[in-house]
């Protein structure tokens, strides 16, 4: 058997899989052997050169998970084998409230809040029992900093989302789960963040440094496999320590 097998139970759509922790996690899924769908936006070249690297058992499609038909039509694309769902498209802006305009708000609400809510709705339609989603929030939605929060509402909404489906999906046999990172070494991280708070993020954990994103892919393989059968509704933190 693979290791760390999801490989029994079909496709795997991985949402936001082009680059950082959702690109590590197709990576991890594809060397355990699971058949991998992953989308990407603004990335088509970086998703096509991972694809060229994993082999045929991994695809690509397009996908904006704010607008609700594109988002159905990558579950359409994933097929009547779809066994897992990793929803990992997200974003945040370094925003002070009295700045945070209402485009701002709505559009990190379309990603970060309400894609995982849509996401939910098909995972119960299309997975099977013993099917399982992993949505990856943010260590952001507990400690809440300053100039997030836009992030930090939206996150904390996903999570709630994460709880109430676990508990609608658990009838059918599906189980939901949160992964909440600290700071990660992504290209996002690096576009957005001052190299001074990068220093001060890699500082905070009780392992001295960022995350690296194949950490977050060990974690979200594990809760995908049958080892974590018995973990649902729950959110788990892979920080290093923050706390
Ligand atoms: N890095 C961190 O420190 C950190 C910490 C806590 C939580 N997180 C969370 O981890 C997740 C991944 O972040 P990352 O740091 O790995 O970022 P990243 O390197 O920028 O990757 C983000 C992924 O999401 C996709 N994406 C962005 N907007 C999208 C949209 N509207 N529709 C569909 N896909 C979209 C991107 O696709 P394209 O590149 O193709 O456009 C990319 O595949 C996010 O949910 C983030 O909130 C990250």
């Amino acid at each position: 058997m693979a290791r760390g097998s999801t490989a029994q139970r079909g496709t795997v759509l991985v949402l936001g899989g082009s680059s950082g922790i959702g690109a590590a996690t197709v990576r991890r899924l594809a060397v355990d052997g699971v058949p991998v769908l992953f989308t990407h936006r603004t990335g088509e070249d970086r998703a096509q050169e991972l694809c060229a690297q994993l082999g045929a058992a991994v695809r690509t499609v397009h996908c904006d998970v704010r607008d609700p038909a594109s988002l159905a039509a990558a579950f359409e694309a994933a097929g009547e084998e779809l066994g897992g769902v990793v929803h990992c498209a997200g974003a945040w802006t370094y925003t002070r409230l009295a700045d945070l305009t209402l485009e701002e708000l709505d559009d990190a609400w379309a990603l970060n809040g309400r894609s995982v809510l849509l996401t939910l709705q098909h995972a119960g339609r299309l997975l099977p029992e013993g099917g399982a989603v992993v949505v990856v929030s943010s260590v952001a939605a507990e400690l809440a900093p300053a100039r997030q929060a836009s992030y930090v509402m939206t996150k904390a909404a996903a999570e709630a989302a994460v709880r109430v489906g676990a508990k609608e999906l658990g009838r059918q046999g599906i189980r939901v789960v949160a992964v909440r990172p600290g700071a990660t070494d992504t290209p996002q991280l690096r576009a957005g963040t001052s190299e001074k708070a990068i220093e001060a993020m890699a500082g905070a954990p009780a392992l001295r440094r960022l995350g690296d994103p194949d950490d977050l892919a060990g974690v979200i393989a594990f809760l995908l496999g049958p080892d974590a059968r018995w973990v649902t509704g729950t959110i788990v933190e892979a920080t290093g320590g923050l706390r």
